[in-house]
């Protein structure tokens, strides 16, 4: 079953974060159990985790919790979104293990160059945070657009709030229109392994400050000594945590320090003065305090002299193989127009609108070669060119598990 010699890989290249964790027993058994697409409640009964049993069989009403828990990929879909939590949930296709942090990367579109650094649950939480890099490359596409048509300059300098690990980052860096293009001269978070990790991949192009928004008093002084640049940036781009905001979060909202972390981006808006702003976060933020704080944020933008457009996006439908969902706020200064949400670029079933059908885990798996056992820091990294074969089943998938 191991990999044919067609599957070798021929380039020298690294693939970071490629290391497979051991299970205990338990669990291993129920992984191995699992059959392509399978959930906990499809295992036979007597591996069924206890708080499994109590949701499913003494309360059957009870929505989320561990029934949510442990799916097995299914290769010719996209997955579900990709969490923090991910990594003792989502089973690869065909070997009997949790995915990886690269395989969870491939999922939001994160270039195999782009290392994770900081511990498992660091890299893991850095992952899980991501905005699909592909919708975020759509996203700012679209503006760039805009920018072309209102004659803007071809080169559109962005600051980046809330960074991260950069996948909104890399998008708007790979976005382009008619010679349009955005660079990021600085990126800001207050996380020092997500910085280490974006100023790593981005290297000089990008100064990457590890520092709390927050205590930022004069956002455009803070831009000029960071970048030397005189003119205040074209683009403020960010996602602003949304725990707060997120169903596990239990919608405390603006009681929770960061559920106010929106209102920095606001004030950074609002000082830099920027053509356009991008801000994205989780798609329940309309359903806190019925919609009340949705429209306090477009009405705080709209009061900063934008015309702003949202919506819910779907990754899947932007080229990533994943379902997750984001909101997305766009705003445009005035007298620049409306730029709204970018035009689809897939669709579920190939041919329906004449696009391309979703890409699936297995497209977004295809090439990884087997990964390392263990998960001390030296073994992070492994090299695709020692002729390691690439995972049995992803170079072609076998009906079930
Ligand atoms: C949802 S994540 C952003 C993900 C990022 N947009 C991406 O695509 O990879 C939110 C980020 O905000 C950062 N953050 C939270 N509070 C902050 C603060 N007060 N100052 C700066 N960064 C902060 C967190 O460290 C985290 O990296």
């Amino acid at each position: 079953m191991l990999g044919c010699p067609a599957c070798l890989r021929s380039e020298a290249k690294t693939v970071y974060n490629h290391v497979a964790r051991s299970s205990g027993p338990v669990v291993q058994r129920r992984i191995d159990a699992l059959g392509i697409g399978q959930r906990m409640q499809d295992l036979p009964e007597e591996l069924w985790h206890e708080s499994f049993r109590y949701y499913v069989k003494e309360d059957s009403t009870r929505r989320g919790g561990p029934n949510l828990r442990m799916i097995r990929l299914d290769p010719s879909k996209p997955s579900l979104t990709v969490t923090g939590y991910a990594f003792n949930k989502f089973v690869h296709p065909h070997a009997d293990r949790f995915i990886t942090v690269r395989e969870a990367a491939r999922l939001q579109g994160f270039p195999d160059d782009l290392e994770f650094m900081g511990s498992l649950t660091s890299m893991q939480q850095q992952v899980g945070n991501a905005v699909p890099v592909e919708m975020s490359s759509a996203i700012f596409s679209h503006l760039l657009a805009n920018a072309s048509k209102n004659g803007q300059s071809k080169k559109l300098n962005a600051l980046s709030l809330f960074s991260g690990a950069g996948g909104l980052d890399i998008g708007a860096q790979r976005s382009k229109h008619d010679g349009h293009c955005i660079e990021v001269p600085l990126a800001i978070d207050n996380w020092k392994d997500a910085c280490d990790t974006l100023s790593n991949y981005a290297g000089p192009r990008t100064t990457v400050r590890q520092q709390d928004i927050s205590k930022i008093d004069d956002p455009s002084e803070y831009w000029r000594d960071a970048t030397r640049l005189s003119r205040g940036p074209d683009v403020v781009f960010g996602g602003p945590p949304c725990q707060a905001f997120s169903q596990a979060g239990k919608q405390k909202a603006l009681c929770d320090p960061r559920g106010e972390l929106i209102f920095e981006f606001v004030r950074f808006v609002s000082d830099l003065s920027p053509s356009y702003f991008v801000m994205e976060n989780v798609p329940n933020l309309a359903s806190v305090d019925n919609g009340g704080l949705l429209k306090q944020i477009m009405r705080s933008m709209q009061d900063c002299g934008y015309n702003v457009s949202t919506g819910v996006l779907c990754a899947a439908d932007y080229g990533t193989a994943q379902l997750r969902k984001r909101r997305v706020f766009v705003g445009c200064r005035g007298h620049l127009g409306s730029v709204g949400m970018p035009p689809i670029t897939r669709c579920p079933s190939s041919n329906l609108y004449g696009l391309p059908g979703y890409r699936t885990v297995g497209d977004a798996f295809r090439g990884l070669p087997l990964v390392a056992e263990g998960g001390k820091r030296e073994e992070r990294s492994i090299r695709a060119a020692e002729a390691k074969p690439e995972e049995p089943a992803l170079a072609t998938a076998p009906d079930s598990a």
